[in-house]
């Protein structure tokens, strides 16, 4: 069981963000990804959408053996982590929203903290519960950002036409807030932080795939399913091999 593979999945490309950070810190792990491509973005959709969607790549990748499930989308994790660990109780489900808080708690206290999300991610208050259970103290914030996801998926998401959507998201939210602190509350995101971190150069930005991963690490570890030897080559799945998958997939192996 030890040397099976880690399943770790999103609605599309963004849990390919995720990947360096398991990689980093389990160098002997084998990474099965699976990329719902077909049918993201998920952050607009019924929670009940997104559970169904969920169950099934999960089940895709138990199929597959997998030992472990390491959710890497926020949207997955606030609305569908619960359904996941109830349907899957073999096999332990790792999800992004507290092993993020716990971090953002322990880093940005005092701070003025603004996430960004989609849709789902922002109205379930996932995050803002995480971060009071963690004791968090400083100012929250979160905004939908729902124009990103469809253009990093597309590949659109570069050059001065996409700086202006981005502008058109953030500008006040960041202004308003007098944020000090931006945390990329979907893993698509991290895609494009460079266009964030040239539009905002005062922000200090936080991604919370290392914290997935440490929490990922974490959990192997407490069950006793840490790979004993190296395990492989990464597996990339997804349900539409489209462009962009190929040209993530390309950069982070
Ligand atoms: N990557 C996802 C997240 O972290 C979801 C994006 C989407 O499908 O809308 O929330």
């Amino acid at each position: 069981m030890m040397n099976k593979p880690i399943g770790l999945f999103d609605s599309g490309v963004g849990g390919l963000s995720c990947v360096p950070a398991i990689k980093k810190l389990l160098p002997r792990e084998q990474i099965i990804f699976y990329g719902d491509t077909a049918r993201a973005p998920y952050g607009s959709r019924s929670a009940d959408e997104i559970t169904a969607f969920s169950l099934e790549s999960a089940k895709l990748l138990t199929d597959k053996g997998c030992k472990l499930l390491s959710v890497g989308c926020n949207t997955i994790s606030c609305v569908a982590l619960g359904a996941l660990q109830d349907a899957f109780p073999g096999v332990p489900v790792v999800g992004i929203i507290e092993p993020a808080a716990k971090e953002i708690t322990r880093l940005c206290s005092g701070k003025r903290v603004g996430l960004i999300g989609t849709e789902a991610t922002v109205k379930s208050g996932a995050h803002e519960k995480a971060l009071i259970a963690c004791g968090f103290k400083g100012e929250y914030f979160a905004k939908a950002c729902p124009d990103f996801v469809p253009c990093i998926e597309a590949g659109t998401a570069d050059g001065e036409a996409f700086e202006a959507i981005v502008r058109l998201s953030l500008d006040s939210f960041v202004k308003d807030n007098a944020l000090d602190v931006l945390v990329l509350g979907c893993t698509h995101f991290p895609f494009i932080r460079k266009h964030i971190e040239k539009l905002y150069p005062h922000l200090t930005v936080f991604d919370p795939a290392e914290a997935l991963a440490a929490e990922t690490k974490r959990v192997l570890e407490e069950k006793g399913l840490l790979a004993t030897e190296p395990c492989g080559r990464n597996i990339y799945l997804a349900s539409r091999q489209h462009e962009t998958f190929k040209k993530f997939v390309s950069e982070i192996e």
